[in-house]
């Protein structure tokens, strides 16, 4: 366990901290993960002492939502970790209010969770003020930039003042349990590696489907979309995760350059592939889990009634190297989609040729590697039926592999309290390297460019279905289709 380290929050009033970041050191120190010299400061402009901070904290972390389990002789702990300290962050003189509160040697870790316009002011004023030495750490929230160029300013400005080694950037998805298994299953099962490529794999889908409209944040994301969204970030990783070559090690910079070959040999999306490669939708009203809700264009904060904002992305994508030529991955995301669900599946070839006429054509092995919720692993293989009076026919039957039974844990972590721990130990394996997200931005650049350039729109789908009639055709097309459980 690190000691040594204190943690500051910046933004610590924010729906990010108050939703996962405070919840989650909450449950490190309730689990004993936190060593007892850890101090954390919440950092916000608004006008609070440490003392109402504390009250604030409790209320939250009391309520029903968070922790159903609250445990006050813990509480008193944690509380005493904490210090407010009030900071406007664009006056470089009250960073001095910092100042006053680190300790010499020990190793400051800054936790930004505030608009990423933000990012390089703020490390500026924490420099100015003497609060930065070769140890100290930053983490930084998504997005990393709107584009290429946009990323590549944020982390220059960080850049400036913490070297890479200390950047860690925040993908929540790589602090998934499940996401991590899929180093696990891939790299530890040699039955599973040995077939991992062109040669048995017909093709592999990757869901990311969401019930949640936008949550009330039309002025960030409208000026986003769902690509920017999702896709640049949350599902490049996680194809990264499935396809990139085995690392030769689990160290970080083993796992990131993997990761960057991979993003790199994607096949751009342009002007020549677009029409049958990628589709752009929004949600219309529906009924979302037996309740109407709105279309997006009547979402609370709507300004225009000309916005062509995707809520929804499926893609063809291509991985241009020798194990994967050939095989397709489809990826969609979406908001207001049918059910809540991010999963893999990983669909194999047929066999050559076929003995058992009754499961021909839906015999194909499938892989489904379901992320949430329902953490688990299920093989969907053909077996024969017990029967007496036939003589041998077949039937489709699913192994099951439980995530949550298995581990013998009574919950499964957040995603951000395992990054908490990984950059209190200061290791990166699970945080994006400045090259991945450059990679990642230059392939979206151009898919979003291409939309632009063709004025590609959004097709409508109803809020509740799997999207538009378009993101069917789009597999369809290839005689495949969405896998449904
Ligand atoms: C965030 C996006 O990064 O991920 C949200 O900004 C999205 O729009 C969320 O809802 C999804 O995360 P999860 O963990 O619920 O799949």
């Amino acid at each position: 366990m690190s000691s040594n380290i204190d943690l500051v929050i910046f933004g610590a009033r924010g729906d990010l901290a108050r939703r996962k970041l405070l919840p989650a050191l909450f449950q490190l120190h309730k689990a004993g993960l936190l060593a007892d010299s850890v101090r954390i400061a919440a950092v916000a402009r608004e006008a609070l002492d440490t003392a109402g901070f504390i009250a604030d904290t409790l209320k939250l972390l009391k309520g029903e939502n968070v922790d159903n389990d609250f445990d006050e002789k813990a509480w008193q702990g944690f509380s005493r970790r904490l210090t407010y300290i009030k900071i406007d962050f664009a006056q470089k003189k009250e960073f001095l209010a910092l100042k006053d509160w680190i300790v010499e040697k020990r190793t400051l870790i800054y936790y930004l969770a505030t608009p990423p316009s933000l990012f390089g002011s703020i490390s500026r004023h924490l420099h100015d003020a003497n609060c930065v030495d070769a140890t100290s750490r930053i983490v930084l929230e998504k997005p990393i930039g709107h584009d290429l160029k946009s990323s590549g300013q944020v982390n220059g400005a960080v850049g400036e003042y913490f070297s890479e080694r200390n950047i860690y950037r925040i993908d929540h998805y790589l602090g998934k349990e499940t996401v991590q298994n899929l180093l696990a299953l891939r790299f530890a099962n040699r039955m599973i590696n040995s077939q991992w490529d062109n040669s048995c794999i017909d093709h592999v889908q990757i869901t990311a489907a969401e019930t949640v409209g936008i949550e009330g944040r039309w002025s960030y994301y409208d000026k986003v979309g769902q690509l920017r969204d999702m896709v640049q970030n949350h599902l490049l990783q996680l194809l990264c995760m499935v396809a990139m070559e085995p690392p030769s090690s689990l160290q970080a910079d083993e796992i990131r350059a993997e990761k960057v070959k991979l993003l790199r040999a994607l096949r751009p999306i342009c002007d020549d592939n677009v029409a049958d490669h990628a589709v752009r939708g929004q949600y219309s009203a529906g009924w979302v889990e037996g309740s109407p809700v709105v279309g997006y264009m009547e979402e609370e904060g709507s300004e225009s009634d000309s916005s062509d904002n995707e809520t929804y992305v499926a893609l063809k994508v291509h991985v241009d190297n020798w194990r994967w030529a050939g095989v397709p991955f489809y990826l969609r995301t979406g908001k207001r989609m049918r059910e809540k669900v991010t999963q893999v599946v990983i669909v194999y070839k047929d066999n050559p040729h076929s003995l058992f006429p009754e499961t021909e054509g839906e015999a194909n092995n499938k892989l489904v590697i379901r992320l949430q919720p329902n953490e688990g692993i299920q093989l969907e293989m053909v077996s024969k039926k017990q029967s007496l009076k036939e003589r041998l026919s077949t039937e489709k039957r699913t192994l099951n592999l439980d995530f949550f039974d298995s581990s013998g844990e009574s919950r499964i972590a957040d995603a951000y309290e395992r990054l908490f721990l990984e950059v209190i130990k200061g290791d990166q394996w699970l945080f994006v390297s400045r090259d991945e997200i450059e990679a990642s931005w230059r392939w979206c650049d151009e898919l979003l460019a291409t939309w632009k350039d063709k004025k590609i729109g959004t097709k409508s789908y109803s809020a509740g279905s799997w999207g538009p009639s378009k993101a069917e055709m789009l597999i369809e097309n290839d005689d495949r289709s969405w896998y449904q459980a």
